[in-house]
C-alpha cells in the first residue's frame, strides 16, 4: 500500500486544523447565540468548557486519529476496538447533519458580498436579512456554497485546504478588530459591554439548564469536535509533534476569535437596537448580519468595499470548515470503497445539497436541524469519544500523547484523569440536559 501523505509542516497542520475550527461557529453563531442565550453568562460559561473540557476533548481525538493513521471511522477498528466504530460512524453522521444547514448559512454570506458590492441592505439591514435568507434565492446560493465546498475537497487535502487557510487566519483577526474598534467608538455601544463581559453568576445558577447544553455544545462545535474532523486531521500528523502545544494553540485562537466576534456584533447590535433583538426584529439567526450591515451602510461608498472584504473573509473561513466536514466522509469513503475522490465529495454534496434546501426554505427548519445537532447529536458523539480514549483506550492513550514532548509524564496523566473523570461527567450532563430540552418542546416545524 501506498505510504500516506502527512503534514508538509507542523505549521501546515496547525493552519488546517484552525481553518476547520474557525468558521460560522465562531463568527456566526456564537454572537448569535450569546445574545439570545443571556449574554455574559452564556459567555463565561462558554470560555470554561472551551478549556476545561475542549482542550482535553480535542487532544483525545487527536489521540485516537495520530495512532490510528486512518480516517475517523476505521479509526477505531485499526486501534483494535471495532465495537467503537459507531463513534466514528455517529460523528459522520453528526457532521454530514450540520454542514446541510451550515452551507445554508454560507450561502447567506455569499449573499452578502454581493449585497455589500450593490448597496443593497443599506436601506433596511432588517428587513434585507428576512427576504433573503429563505425562499429560492437562499435555496440558490446554498447550492452554490456547496458545490464549491465539493469541487475544493474533489481536488485532495494539500491543494484545496492548506493554501486557503494561510491568509484567512490572520485577515479574519484583523477585520474583526478593526470592526470592534470601530464598534467601541460609536454612541451607544456601551451597555453592550455590560451586556457582553460582566457575567451575572446568580443569573447563571438559576439558568444552568439551558446555558449548559448551548455553551458547551457550542464549544463542541466551534472547536469542530464529535465529528470525525480533528481525528481525520490528526491522521495525517508526525510523532514528533507535540499534541498538547497543537491542541493548546488551536484552543485558543479559536476562542479569540469567537470572542472577537462578539466584540463586534453585540456592541453593533445594542447600537442598532439599543439593546439584543430577537429574531423577529432581527437578532437570532440574523444577529451577525443585520448588525455589520448597518455598520457599512453607515460607513457609505467605503462601507460598500469594506463589507466585501468582510464578507469574503467570512466566507473563506466557512468554506475550510465546510471542507473539513465533507472531508471526513469523503476520506472514508475513497480510502474504504474505492470510489474516486471527486465522485464521492460530489455525490455527498448533491445529497446534502437536498438535505439543506429544507433549512434554506424556512430558518424553522435551520433552527430545528441546529436544536437536534446542539442537544443530541454533537455531546452524544463526543461522550462517546470521551468514555473511549478513558476508560477503553487509556494506558495507550497515555503512551500516544507524549510522543513528540520532551517531559509529557505527569501532564498526560493529568489529562487522563481529566477525560476520565470530569470531563466525562460534564459532557454527561450536557447531553442530559439538552435531551431534556429538547424533549419538553420538540421544535418540529412546518414547511
Ligand atoms: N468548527 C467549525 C465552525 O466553528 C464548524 C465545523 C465543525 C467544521 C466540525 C468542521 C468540522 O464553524
Amino acid at each position: 500500500m501506498a505510504e500516506r501523505e502527512t503534514w508538509g509542516t507542523r505549521i501546515g497542520f496547525i493552519l488546517a486544523a484552525v481553518g476547520s475550527a474557525v468558521g460560522l461557529g465562531n463568527i456566526w453563531q456564537f454572537p448569535f447565540k450569546t445574545s439570545t442565550e443571556g449574554g455574559a453568562a452564556f459567555v463565561f460559561v462558554y470560555l470554561v468548557a472551551a478549556l476545561l473540557i475542549g482542550l482535553p476533548a480535542i487532544l483525545g481525538e487527536f489521540v485516537v486519529g495520530r495512532r490510528a493513521n486512518i480516517n475517523a471511522v476505521e479509526a477505531f477498528d485499526r486501534l483494535k476496538h471495532p465495537a467503537w466504530t459507531v463513534v466514528g460512524a455517529l460523528g459522520l453522521l453528526t457532521g454530514l447533519w450540520i454542514l446541510s444547514y451550515y452551507s445554508v448559512v454560507g450561502g447567506w454570506v455569499t449573499r452578502y458580498i454581493v449585497g455589500s458590492a450593490t448597496g443593497a441592505y443599506f436601506a433596511a439591514p432588517a428587513e434585507y436579512f428576512g427576504r433573503v435568507s429563505m425562499g429560492w434565492e437562499a435555496i440558490a446560493f446554498h447550492g452554490g456554497f456547496m458545490a464549491v465546498t465539493a469541487g475544493i475537497v474533489a481536488f485532495g487535502i494539500e491543494d484545496g485546504i492548506e493554501k486557503a487557510t494561510k491568509l484567512m487566519v490572520p485577515s479574519i483577526i484583523v477585520m474583526l478588530v478593526g470592526l470592534a474598534v470601530y464598534a467601541f467608538t460609536l454612541d451607544g455601544a456601551g451597555a453592550a459591554y455590560e451586556f457582553y463581559l460582566s457575567p451575572d453568576f446568580g443569573f447563571i445558577a438559576d439558568n444552568l439548564g439551558t446555558i449548559v447544553p448551548y455553551a458547551v455544545s457550542q464549544a463542541f462545535f466551534s472547536l469542530s469536535l464529535g465529528m470525525g474532523a480533528m481525528i481525520t486531521y490528526a491522521s495525517y500528523l508526525g510523532d514528533d509533534d507535540s499534541l498538547f502545544a497543537d491542541g493548546s494553540l488551536i484552543v485558543v485562537l479559536n476562542t479569540a476569535v469567537g470572542l472577537l466576534a462578539g466584540l463586534v456584533v453585540i456592541p453593533l447590535l445594542f447600537v442598532q437596537f439599543g439593546t439584543v433583538p430577537d429574531a423577529a426584529a432581527g437578532g437570532g439567526a440574523g444577529a451577525l448580519f443585520v448588525s455589520v450591515a448597518q455598520a457599512f451602510a453607515d460607513l457609505g461608498m467605503a462601507g460598500r468595499a469594506l463589507g466585501v472584504v468582510f464578507f469574503g473573509v467570512v466566507l473563506v473561513a466557512a468554506l475550510s470548515s465546510a471542507i473539513s466536514l465533507l472531508e471526513v466522509v469523503t476520506s472514508y469513503v475513497v480510502d474504504n470503497y474505492g470510489y474516486s475522490r471527486p465522485a464521492t465529495a460530489f455525490g455527498f454534496g448533491g445529497a446534502l445539497f437536498a438535505l439543506g434546501t429544507l433549512s434554506a426554505w424556512n430558518t424553522a427548519w435551520l433552527g430545528w436541524f441546529d436544536s437536534l445537532a446542539y442537544g443530541v447529536l454533537l455531546p452524544l458523539s463526543v461522550l462517546l469519544g470521551v468514555i473511549f480514549v478513558g476508560w477503553v483506550y487509556g494506558p495507550e492513550a497515555v503512551d500516544e500523547i507524549q510522543k513528540g514532548t520532551s517531559n509529557g509524564g505527569s501532564f498526560a496523566t493529568a489529562w487522563l484523569w481529566s477525560v476520565r473523570t470530569y470531563v466525562l461527567a460534564g459532557v454527561f450532563v450536557t447531553l442530559y440536559l439538552g435531551v431534556t430540552d429538547i424533549y419538553s418542546a420538540p421544535p418540529i416545524p412546518f414547511l
